[in-house]
């Protein structure tokens, strides 16, 4: 087994099957977020979980963090809905979970959550990042998680087309949850910048401009209010966009064999976790000449900026320096040759892991 533990419990005030995946805490304390989501069948949540758990503890090692992965995943019956009082039931009942791993674990948000959710896990264990600053945590990562996107992306246009300017390229963004919407605000202010610049470099001609196109796209119909500034398209016709860049940020799974062909965007940098349905899907890119940023990197901002502020106590400044660096950390990944970008990342994490062993070996 590859993780050090797993607690698999049904939630005693709500009756909700509650999992909490420990894979890692050999360079510290697991982190990983709380995920409450639909799933055909709770083993399918037990699935998710193993997975994302995993996941974070390459996040975390890739982005230097002194602590290992997990993850919580609540798997809702289909078409569950929970009421206000339900959700706090069964939010106090994953509070308790987690604090029967004496510290081992720590949430954060994360699809299906957000701050408000870590104030009420927090009254039952003080393992919960990203409460409300008003509430004495770091606040909404999300934001955090987004600025890393941006970052992630500059390094990405740097490398597959020779300038980190986002302003003048085409992008599609799958998916307006919290982090996506920002996403695409950001994007969209870059392309402001880049036209106001633009206008007032060829003043009375006419600008033969490359397209700057923003494609935004969700299951979720009513998310369109968040595409104001984007045209909106189907998901199926975000996936398969003729952009520069295919930004992912809604659930993963979505590169496999039979979507990559299809696929018309010369680069994939996004925040959605675990994006390939395999790891081999990161060969069939490759052989496509789609350059593929590990989703391990590009959306590590929240974790890194969370435990910045509230396990560092640095400002908020420090942290978003932190956050920048992931242009840093992913160039290096892109620049590996001989191996595909997931592998690169791969390495890297493990490295960092054995380092970390010897490290305390020796102390
Ligand atoms: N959803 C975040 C992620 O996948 C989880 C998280 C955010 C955990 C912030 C802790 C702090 O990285």
């Amino acid at each position: 087994m590859e993780h050090e533990n797993i607690v698999i419990r049904r939630g005693t005030r709500s009756g909700l099957p509650i999992i909490v995946a420990v894979h890692s805490t050999a360079l510290g304390q697991a982190i990983g977020g709380c995920r409450i989501a639909h799933y055909p069948h709770w083993r399918d949540g037990l699935t998710d979980a193993l997975r994302l758990s995993v996941a974070m503890s390459d996040k975390a090692a890739l982005a230097g963090l002194p602590n290992g992965g997990g993850k919580t995943v609540v798997a809702l019956p289909p078409g569950h809905v929970l009421d206000p009082a339900e959700r706090r039931d069964l939010l106090h009942d994953v509070g308790d979970v987690i604090a029967s791993l004496d510290g081992a674990y720590a949430t954060g948000p994360d699809v299906g959550t957000g701050p408000d959710d870590m104030v009420t896990i927090a009254e039952r264990t003080p393992y919960a990042f990203c409460r409300p600053v008003s509430a004495g945590g770091s606040g909404d990562s999300s934001v955090h998680t987004a600025a890393g996107v941006l970052a992630a992306l500059r390094a990405v246009c740097a490398e597959r087309f020779g300038s980190p300017e986002l302003g003048g390229r085409s992008f599609a963004v799958l998916g307006l949850g919290r982090v996506g919407t920002h996403v695409l605000r950001l994007l969209a202010q870059e392309k402001t910048a880049h036209e106001k610049a633009a206008q007032l470099r060829t003043a009375h001609e006419k600008t033969a401009k490359r397209k700057a196109i923003l494609y935004a796209a969700d299951v979720d119909e009513s998310r369109r209010v968040h595409a104001e500034n984007a045209t909106w398209v189907t998901p199926q016709e975000c996936l398969t966009a003729d952009v520069d860049v295919l930004i992912p940020s809604a659930l993963g799974g979505l590169l496999t064999p039979s979507t990559v062909p299809h696929l018309r965007c010369a680069a994939i940098a996004g925040p959605a976790n675990n994006q390939l349905d395999e790891p081999a899907t990161a060969d069939l890119l490759r052989d496509r000449g789609i350059l593929w940023a590990p989703d391990l990197v590009v959306s590590a901002g929240g974790i890194i900026h969370a435990t910045a502020v509230e396990l560092h106590h640095e400002t908020s400044e420090q942290a978003g320096a932190r956050v920048e660096a992931i242009a840093g950390t992913l160039t290096e990944i892109l620049r590996t040759t001989g191996s595909t970008p997931l592998e690169a990342a791969r390495t890297k994490a493990q490295a960092v892991r054995e380092k970390a062993r010897r490290e305390t070996h020796r102390r």
